[in-house]
């Protein structure tokens, strides 16, 4: 050690102890987890495997990303090749074919004018990028004084600053400052009273959309940059729109100049059975973020879908000057870009967006089986995700959850989500109707043992 305290190695450690104590493990309760950690050490299809060669159903893909299945062969060869044949382009200034190519195969998959595509590493990037490109759209326009941006409660959009401004949750806020100046928040879209036990879409709800309306009287119009939205919220529960209400949203921006961003991280590549849940609700947002699904997991890459007159708007002034002082050393990495492009084959090959589709009303059949079982007060679905609320123990909000989960990995070979007092589901793409029926029958013996 030196003076300051500090080891100073001249050469790389030999002896260094290989244990738990060093990863400080992200969105965990550290603690918990390094008393009984759940390992991972291989992955296959529907299946994670752990060090000891226990098959674990993967009931969430991962982190609501590997739609397409784990280690598929098309999708690990482009990563093989593509690491031989270039590992890095810059991403400034400089580009390689493959970028241009995935974003034009992106383009293709979303409704209307949304065609120009920004490529980042992660959902919460892609979210303070869509962020900023509003933001600098108004000011290139001549419209500066549009700088607040509205979310919503209950909302998540990741970790950056941007994101946790506009996000409701309040443990992902409380411990980080004062967030981005000029931020509002309508309110969440969810009411167990009005809502409960409903498949897909709840009838009530549109008219929490109204709030924008009191928002943009309480500030005026030209103090708004943007809206930001999940169209169904995940991170939190799952939360499908109400019926009308992304509608509503759309025509309140509309009728103030103010643009429409709907996160679709978790809602895009399938996911509720279509390419984006834009085209699933028929409502065509001013941009689209998205991550996770583009490459199944595989590779880390995030992105923004932003409609022409957003790109054009920027195309001005001196031929030699950069138009968005913005990106990310790894935006539209080599390895990115060939998974993605190996997982968007895969996805039309297999017709997986489809296949989702087709398996909502199984799936939706199968999770409300489970009303009834003492405990769960609420099961939402919306096409292959779910989310089952359960009754929280005295004076320990979150515990009993946490226990399902562990109980689901230890003992029943399941991997489910949980957020807060809320189990969530949302399978690969390429789920069984048998493995639908494994993961309720395992989650109904999970929820009666923690009971
Ligand atoms: C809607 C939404 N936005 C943003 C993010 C953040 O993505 P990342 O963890 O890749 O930064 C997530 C992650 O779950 C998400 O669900």
């Amino acid at each position: 050690m030196s003076s300051t305290g500090r080891r100073q190695n001249v050469a790389p450690p030999v002896g260094v102890p290989n244990d738990l104590d060093a990863f400080w493990v992200p969105f965990t309760p550290n603690r918990a987890f390094k008393r009984a950690p759940r390992l991972i050490a291989r992955a296959k299809d529907m299946h994670y495997f752990t060090p000891d060669g226990r098959a674990v159903l993967d009931g969430v893909a991962g982190l609501w990303c590997t739609n397409a299945g784990h280690n598929r062969d098309p999708i690990v060869a482009a990563i093989q090749n593509q690491a031989a044949e270039l590992d890095y382009a810059p991403a400034f200034q400089f580009a390689h074919p493959k970028s241009f190519e995935l974003a034009s195969r992106i383009a293709a998959l979303t409704p209307g004018d949304l065609n120009r595509v920004f490529f980042c590493n992660s959902g919460s990037e892609a979210v303070d990028t869509a962020l900023k490109i509003a933001l600098a759209y108004h000011h290139v326009r001549g419209e500066a004084s549009r700088t607040r941006l509205i979310g919503r409660e209950r909302g998540y959009h990741g970790v950056g600053f941007g994101g946790i401004s506009v996000g409701g949750i309040v443990a992902n806020r409380r411990h980080f400052g004062t967030l981005l100046a000029g931020v509002d928040h309508l309110p969440a879209t969810y009411s167990r009273e009005h809502q409960a036990f409903t498949k897909g879409e709840p009838e009530w709800g549109a008219h929490l959309a109204d709030e924008l309306e009191r928002l943009v009287a309480l500030h005026d119009a030209s103090t708004i940059a943007a809206v930001i939205v999940e169209p169904m919220a995940g991170s939190t529960g799952v939360l499908p729109p109400p019926k009308g209400y992304l509608q509503k949203l759309r025509a309140i921006c509309d009728r103030h100049g103010i643009l429409l961003i709907f996160d679709e991280v978790i809602t895009g590549f399938g996911r509720l059975g279509f390419a984006f849940a834009a085209e699933r609700y028929g409502v065509t947002p001013d941009m689209i973020t998205f991550a996770k699904g583009i490459t199944s997991g595989a590779v880390p890459m995030g992105g923004v879908i932003a409609r022409d007159g957003i790109y054009e708007a920027f195309m001005r002034g001196p031929e030699h000057v950069v138009e968005l002082s913005h990106g990310y050393t790894y935006s539209a990495h080599p390895l990115a870009c060939a998974a993605g492009l190996a997982t968007l084959d895969l996805y039309r090959d297999e017709r997986l967006f489809e296949r989702a589709k087709k398996l909502e009303p199984h799936w939706a059949d199968a999770a409300m089986a489970l009303k009834g079982t003492p405990g769960v007060l609420d099961i939402r679905t919306v096409g292959l995700t779910a989310g089952i609320d359960l009754a929280s123990r005295p004076d320990a909000f979150g515990k009993r959850a946490y226990e399902a989960m562990e109980r689901a990995f230890h003992d029943h070979g399941l991997m489910v989500r949980i957020t807060g007092e809320t189990l969530a589901l949302s399978p690969p793409l390429i789920v069984s109707e048998a493995q639908i029926g494994e993961i309720f029958d395992k989650l109904a013996r999970v929820i009666k043992a923690v009971m």
